[in-house]
């Protein structure tokens, strides 16, 4: 006879089903495991053994056969524990082989029958939904699967006994709550920051539209300062983009205690990243920084640092909205829909164009050092702006700046304007104008005369390419959004344009 138990196999952020065969036949004592299993999932039978003994159970010495189905599917991951025990429970008769019907069950096992808790449970949850079924997981990653709606059975034991008292209905377990990540207090705020009106004129049309900015300017002018209060003005997640941005920390093991949070996600990769950790890959397909970052804040601080094939690696996600991972035998896609927000400085002295300073080596200095990034990359950032010195009468002055939450109040009221023309447009999965298709935002924004001549005046100045065109579009789309304006009129077009700054030519 053959018991089966259901569980997953996880593709970029969907969870694929899986059925777990478990066979006990006469023959020599011996414990095989096919179906593509890698070596984590190999070194299950040790636990599993391990775990029925620690709780009462042992296994008759005959040939046991585990089949992972489908079996041209590699399974990665230690998730499989659970539904292998469970087979082999139900193969022995320690509990009724119909009770696993209609859950979906994943989890770690300890040496002592402890569940522990594994990455994906609220993919694997939804789709337990989606077909129908509860799902069994270990207790700390319950309050994880409550989240994908009060419809779906949750069983989240302790361990292998109370899941067996469970089962046979002598004790039950209780069903978890949802849970909601404390807040972890205040975030850095623009009132610090004295001075720089451009960048912080710059910073809120980045967080109002979606763009990506690239700050140029010295050591010690506040580029990184910035760039940290940028979380200060953005709104926080849409339920939608919630469950998006969850899903990927889930299957990258980053949601802790299973508790979900809806600030935006702001990463900052050291310059030292690799190619896989960026946009993800590795021995077991993970989720990089660029997919981490979706629907939030991807910051590259000291840009030229990075390696320049790590960079272009990025320019495929930044126009598409999704980093492909080519592996021997699949290809696995996740999501990475990111503002992608930049800092650098002039030159490797760092002081290049300041009044004053000649670099030790010439021209050559900032050529050098800006070329290291590539023309393409540049061409997708819609913001380009310099970042001077802060003047010495700013500094000593009294502060008046601006707060964030009087900035973020106008970015929240231009998104607002941006969901509810999108809505109008029928594109209800567009929340930014960053992220409007190039057809849709040529329709929405359809200059008028005036504002075509200076579009082909600058078109042909700038040597705008037609990407450059369309985000010069978005740009002028989100300046009249934050001014309230119905039309895009020439003076948002020009605004936009003066935010395409030129880099040395390299
Ligand atoms: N505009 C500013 N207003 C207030 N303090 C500033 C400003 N610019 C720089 N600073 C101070 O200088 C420090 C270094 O700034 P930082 O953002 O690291 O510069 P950069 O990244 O441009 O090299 C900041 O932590 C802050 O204390
Ligand atoms: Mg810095």
């Amino acid at each position: 006879m053959v018991t089966r138990v259901a569980t997953v196999a996880f593709q970029g952020i969907e969870a694929v089903p899986v059925d777990v065969q478990v066979q006990i036949a006469p023959g020599m004592p011996k414990f095989l495991l096919v179906g593509l299993p890698d070596k984590a999932v190999k070194e299950s039978s040790e636990r599993v053994h391990a775990a029925l003994y620690a709780s009462g159970l042992s296994l008759p010495p005959k040939r046991i056969t585990v089949n992972l189905a489908p079996a041209d599917l590699p399974k990665e991951g230690s998730h499989y524990d659970l539904p292998i025990a469970l087979g082999l429970m139900a193969a022995i008769g320690a509990i009724p082989s119909d009770s696993l019907e209609g859950y979906v069950a994943l989890g770690e096992l300890g040496l002592d029958g402890r569940l522990a808790p594994t990455a994906g449970v609220l993919p694997a949850a939804i789709a337990a939904l989606s077909r129908d079924m509860g799902i069994i997981c270990a207790e700390p990653s319950g309050p994880e699967a409550a989240w994908a709606g009060n419809d779906l059975e949750i069983i989240a034991p302790q361990n292998l006994l109370a899941l067996v008292n469970h089962l046979g209905g002598y004790q039950l377990c209780a069903r978890p709550q949802t849970r909601r990540r404390p807040d972890p207090g205040a975030l850095p705020d623009l009132a610090d920051v004295r001075g720089q009106e451009v960048a912080r004129r710059a910073l809120e049309v980045a967080a109002a539209g979606g763009h990506n900015l690239l700050m140029i300017g010295p050591p010690g002018a506040g580029k990184s300062m910035l760039a940290a209060r940028l979380p200060s003005i953005l709104p926080p997640l849409n339920p939608r983009e919630l469950l998006d941005v969850s899903m990927i920390q889930s299957i990258a093991g980053e949601l802790a205690d299973g508790a979900l949070s809806d600030r935006r996600p702001f990463r900052a990769p050291h310059h030292s990243a690799s190619m896989a950790a960026l946009v993800g890959g590795g021995l077991r397909v993970r989720p990089g920084e660029a997919s981490l970052a979706h629907n939030g804040v991807l910051f590259l601080d000291e840009l030229p640092e990075f390696q320049p094939s790590v960079l272009d690696s990025l320019r495929q996600p930044l126009e598409s909205g999704e980093t492909v991972i080519a592996r021997a035998n699949a290809h696995v896609t996740f999501p990475a829909r990111f503002q992608l927000v930049a800092a650098m400085n002039p030159c490797k002295c760092g002081l290049a164009g300041t009044p004053g300073h000649t670099c030790k080596r010439g021209d050559r200095c900032a050529a050098d050092y800006q070329g290291r990034v590539s023309g393409p990359f540049l061409d997708r950032i819609d913001l380009r702006i310099d970042v001077p010195a802060v003047s010495a009468a700013d500094m000593i002055g009294p502060a008046t700046a601006e707060p964030s939450a009087s900035v973020a109040e106008r970015v929240e009221k231009a998104r607002e304007r941006q969901r509810e023309r999108y809505i109008e447009a029928g594109q209800p999965d567009v929340f930014t104008n960053a992220a409007a298709g190039p057809s849709l935002i040529e329709k929405l924004v359809n200059p008028d005369k005036e504002s075509q001549t200076l579009l082909l005046q600058a078109a042909e100045r700038f040597n705008l390419s037609a990407r450059a065109y369309h985000r010069v579009l978005k740009v002028a789309r989100t300046l009249a959004d934050l001014a309230g304006a119905e039309k895009v009129a020439r003076p948002h077009l020009a605004e936009a344009l003066s935010y395409r700054l030129n880099l040395a030519p390299a």
